[in-house]
């Protein structure tokens, strides 16, 4: 067996219901295939805000670039949602971990399970066979451009801004995943308005030279929120920038059936980052009814990505498929119009899911 190290960032929210699944699913994969997993823990967002004033303390920072993978929950408190004034957030915790450990592709595959074709808004056979993987620039754009506040306070500003080398880097990534699937990219922008964007263009057509054995479409924006609806199966990888991918992947999650079967995986320089797409979900936060799967997923795409264990992350993915199939359910991906449903709370399905693995 391996031995790794794994840091666990629980978070706010469902974040810390959620996230102790992914980590007893990692426990469970190490004993059954004889790997040494050594967990350390660290504080992030809100919760780390009360307790040092900062949402991503020096000591949480020391212990990531320590590990050899990171799993991550959700950060953020309806305290700060409601006041837009307050200096110190939650979120800057998440943004800067990603800028400190060069997290810059952002992984958000989409896929649905065969159980839930009923779970989703979307009519089943539009939705039967979608498969799409998310390349979300994660470092740049609007999210790490400058930022103003006029000083009479009556208009404010973020940049867009991308570097040539950013489009660049994410874009190689999301081509060699593209050769590996179905040859299909389709990048998109708002190049019809945004200089930005422009940029972003051109950049792909340059590196869709040396990748002529992908097909390469470019799509506004727009019309990629309209089509992910209309037709999800014409999408294979899709590369887009920062603000449109969190938005875009948002709605896709509909694809999936809900945002708490999304997870993720952000690689870059160094090490991996591992969480759901879902946030600290105020309105359900604290009652037990969290679906845990985005985090068993991410544990997953953890063990496949950042270790190298394929066999034991398909054995994750399989057991969430055979947990399906026994017709459990968290209440966000139940249909009361099907018959032989057994909708849990956040434990007892991550326990079903634990029960599939052994
Ligand atoms: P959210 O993703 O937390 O929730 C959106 C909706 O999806 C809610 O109705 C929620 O109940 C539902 N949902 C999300 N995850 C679920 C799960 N696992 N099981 C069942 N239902 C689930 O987004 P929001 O409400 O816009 O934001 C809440 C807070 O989370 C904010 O403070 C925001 O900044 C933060 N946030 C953090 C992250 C992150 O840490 N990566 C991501 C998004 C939002
Ligand atoms: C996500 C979240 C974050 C983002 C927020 C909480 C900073 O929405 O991980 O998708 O916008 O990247
Ligand atoms: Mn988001």
């Amino acid at each position: 067996g391996v031995t790794k190290k794994i840091l666990v960032i629980p978070g706010d929210g469902i974040g810390q219901e959620v996230t102790a699944w992914g980590k007893k699913v990692l426990e469970t994969i190490a004993a059954n295939y004889k790997h040494t997993f050594t967990f350390d823990e660290g504080i992030m967002g809100h919760v780390a805000i009360e307790a040092t004033g900062d949402p991503l303390p020096d000591s949480t920072l020391e212990k990531a670039r320590q590990s050899d993978a990171i799993l991550f929950g959700a950060i953020g408190h309806a305290k700060y949602d409601n006041d837009p004034t307050l200096k110190v957030r939650p979120e800057q915790g998440l943004l800067k971990i990603r800028k400190e450990l060069g997290l810059y592709a952002n992984l958000r595959p989409i896929k649905l399970f065969d159980d839930l074709l009923q779970a989703s808004s979307i009519k089943p056979e539009i939705l039967q066979g979608a498969d799409i993987l998310f390349f979300r620039e994660l470092t740049g754009d609007v999210y790490f451009g400058e930022k103003n506040r006029s000083e009479d306070r009556n208009s404010a500003s973020d940049l867009m801004i991308y570097h040539k080398y950013e489009v660049e880097r994410i874009a190689r990534k999301a081509y060699e995943a593209a050769r590996t699937r179905r040859k299909k990219l389709c990048s998109v922008d708002k190049a019809n308005v945004l200089e930005a964007s422009r940029l972003w263009r051109e950049v792909v057509q340059a590196i869709a030279k040396d990748y002529p054995d992908v097909e390469t479409e470019h799509m506004f924006v727009d019309n990629a929120a309209m089509q992910l609806i209309k037709d999800p199966k014409r999408f294979d990888v899709v590369v887009t920038g920062n603000l449109f991918g969190d938005i875009l992947t948002d709605e896709a999650s509909q694809i999936a059936g809900s945002m708490g079967m999304l997870a993720s995986a952000s690689v870059g320089d160094s090490i991996g980052f591992y969480e759901p797409i879902h946030g600290s979900a105020h309105d359900i936060a604290g009652k037990g009814i969290a679906n845990p799967l985005a985090s068993v997923l991410s544990a997953a795409l953890l063990l496949d990505i950042s270790f190298g264990l394929k066999d034991e992350s398909q054995r994750v993915i399989r057991a969430v498929d055979a947990t399906l199939r026994q017709g459990y359910r968290t209440m966000d991906i139940a249909n009361k119009h099907t018959p032989n449903e057994f909708v849990l709370g956040t434990d007892a399905m991550g326990a079903q899911v634990l029960k599939n693995l052994n």
